[in-house]
């Protein structure tokens, strides 16, 4: 027995000192292998008696599962050692230290359209209209048919329009030209009276100083029993005196035409430019603002309104156009060009809720 125990000690010795798999490949062949010396004792096992040959099997047997389980921890081991060494070759520093934050900017600011926006809202909230939203992807129906604008209709070559590809029904899609279509998606589901407005984006296919392919407008509406474009004329002036935060605003109303209002018009407001300074409400210059009109009939019929009974009066304002008339903004395409010394500039804090009672822009 003591022979077996040396044995065993000798090479539990020689895995332990094994440097690589080689090495240990060789241990494991010189014990255990076909021709190994604990395999080669195993033979002789035959030659024993059947007493000798349970103790001294079971004996051999407990040193050849030892000399094994050594052989396969070491193993283990070297893998693990081996895969430590090519992780540590191959980490790689995926973290970016991030660029300090300046101050100023820390807290955000309010885009001048979300700005205007909520000045709007704060206005027309304040004179009882409530606000809608509908989808910028729009039906072709609500965005022109019910408005009154049937195909092959030359209004809609003027929208420069944006169309999705056609449904396999024939009707397509379109990114809404205006804010109209809002209009009907309310009257549709909430019927007359009613009294609101509509913000939100809109998009034609035009690109200048003045042209964005994605713009802003806020379209309203009041529809009631006894509407006439004297409610008009007053609402837009309450609105342009609160707005442009002036005493007296002078707005022209020029006759023009839509096919979803009768009569239709135009409304220029007055104003002076004084070395390059614009003033709402004093001068000779006259700058165009919004489109408005009494609601068609067919409009109101479409929506399932009866226009025997009911009336109203319908506008549509340019946010971006009175953003840039308010805070002397020259070229639209600032707005967009995401630049943040431009936002800084012009920035409100974003905590600063316009309210008509407390200034709209302080
Ligand atoms: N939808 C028109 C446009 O985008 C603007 C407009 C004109 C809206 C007259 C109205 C309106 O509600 O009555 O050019």
């Amino acid at each position: 027995m003591g022979d077996l125990e040396a044995l065993k000690a000798g090479y539990l010795d020689q895995v332990a000192s094994a440097g690589d798999e080689a090495a240990l490949e060789a241990v494991r062949v010189a014990a255990l292998g076909k021709k190994g010396e604990i395999s080669l004792k195993m033979r002789d096992l035959g030659k024993m008696s059947p007493e000798e040959r349970k103790s001294a099997g079971a004996a051999l047997n407990a040193v050849k599962d030892a000399i094994a389980d050594a052989i396969a921890q070491k193993k283990d081991a070297m893998a693990d050692a081996a895969l430590d060494e090519r992780l540590k070759g191959e980490w790689l520093d995926i973290t970016l230290s991030p660029r300090p934050v300046q101050p100023p900017m820390a807290g955000g600011t309010l885009h001048p359209i979300s700005q205007v926006t909520e000045e709007v809202i704060a206005i027309f909230a304040d004179l009882g209209f409530a606000v809608k939203e509908g989808p910028q992807i729009e039906a072709d129906f609500y965005n022109f048919d019910a408005l009154n604008i049937p195909a092959e209709h030359p209004a809609r070559q003027e929208h420069d329009t944006f169309y999705m590809a056609p449904k396999a029904d024939g009707t397509r899609h379109v990114l809404r030209t205006h804010t109209s279509p809002v209009q009907i998606r309310t009257l549709e589901k909430e019927g007359a009276p009613t009294r609101f407005i509509a913000p939100g984006r809109v998009y034609r296919s035009d690109y200048d100083q003045t042209h964005t392919p994605m713009f802003h407008q806020v379209e309203g509406m009041v529809i009631d029993k006894d509407i006439s474009m004297a409610n008009l004329k007053w609402v837009l002036e309450e609105f342009c005196r609160a707005f442009f935060e002036v005493e007296a605003v002078e707005l022209r109303f020029r006759a023009s035409h839509f096919p979803f209002t009768e009569p239709s018009a135009e409304v220029d407001i007055r104003c002076s430019w004084e070395g390059g300074q614009l003033k709402i409400g004093e001068g000779d210059g006259w700058l165009e603002i919004l489109g408005s009109g009494m609601v068609h009939p067919k409009v109101l019929a479409a929506c399932g309104v009866d226009p025997q009974i009911w009336q109203g009066f319908a506008f549509g304002v340019g946010i971006d156009r009175i953003a840039m008339l308010k805070y002397g903004i020259p070229d639209l395409r600032a707005f967009f060009d995401a630049d943040l010394r431009w936002l800084r500039h012009y920035g409100f804090a974003a905590l600063d809720m316009p309210s008509v009672a407390a200034g709209l822009s302080r």
